[in-house]
């Protein structure tokens, strides 16, 4: 918010990162509406590589394949009223990358450091400018440590483990492999050697478990223009 017309608003850079189910999407993409920002989800480019992976028979542990992979690519966000779309190589990949299948390999091409320094030049171009909100696992500590805001998103891990049941409408026996994989998939996030998960010193910790999704985008977005004032 600004009183002045001549003075053009700042456009903010925000970083939302944090686990699996805590609720970044939904909440940064909300966030980027409000503000008139652009929303872009930096994991959508880590997924659309690993299903490159998986269609050109790639190993998920061969790092200079992957990168050489990256180089050969074109991974774009296009964001869309809808939400975000995901393009590799201008094909629209965007349910395909949700499949249990890119999220395992997402998980896996995601510890190479030299992938990662690919993602995080591209990703750096994409937000330069401001106006985004873009979320993450390490966009506060490695894409852009000088963010205008940083929030690092928690929940418990049960409750994100439901949270991502209900969303999937998953139940039953698949709802125990969904939980496991989360798991997993946490653990090497938290644990990889390259850029792990971690809330930046100076990021606002927001534990989502006991709150509602309007409530943590209205803390979110008194922030922000908090910020902006
Ligand atoms: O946010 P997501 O579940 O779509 O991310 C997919 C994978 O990519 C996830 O296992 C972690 C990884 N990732 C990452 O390492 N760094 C990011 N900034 C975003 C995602």
């Amino acid at each position: 918010m600004h009183d002045d017309p001549a003075k053009p608003a700042r456009r903010l850079i925000i970083a939302i990162d944090g686990p699996a189910g805590a609720g970044k999407s939904t909440i940064a993409s909300r966030l980027a509406r409000k503000l008139g920002y652009v929303n872009l989800e930096s994991g959508a480019m880590y997924r659309a590589l690993a299903l490159k992976a998986i269609e050109k028979d790639a190993s998920f542990d061969d790092e200079s394949a992957l990168v050489a992979m990256a180089q050969d690519s074109r991974i774009e966000l296009e964001p869309t009223i809808g939400g975000n779309r995901t393009l590799l190589d201008g094909r629209d990949v965007s349910a395909r990358i949700r499949e249990r299948d890119v999220t395992e390999a997402a998980s896996r091409v995601s510890v190479h450091p030299k992938v990662r320094a690919w993602m995080v030049s591209h990703q750096r171009a994409m937000g330069e400018g401001g106006g985004v909100v873009m979320e993450g696992r390490d966009i506060g500590t490695k894409v852009f440590p000088d963010a205008d805001l940083k929030i690092f998103l928690d929940a418990d891990p049960v409750v994100r483990e439901q949270r991502r049941m209900e969303q999937q409408k998953i139940k039953g026996e698949l709802a125990a492999n969904v939980a496991a994989d989360l798991r997993e998939r946490d653990r090497r996030d938290r644990t990889r050697a390259t850029s792990p998960l971690v809330a930046a010193a100076d990021a606002v910790v927001i534990d989502s478990t006991a709150m509602s999704e309007d409530e943590v985008l209205a803390r979110v977005e008194a922030l922000a223009q908090a910020k902006l004032r």
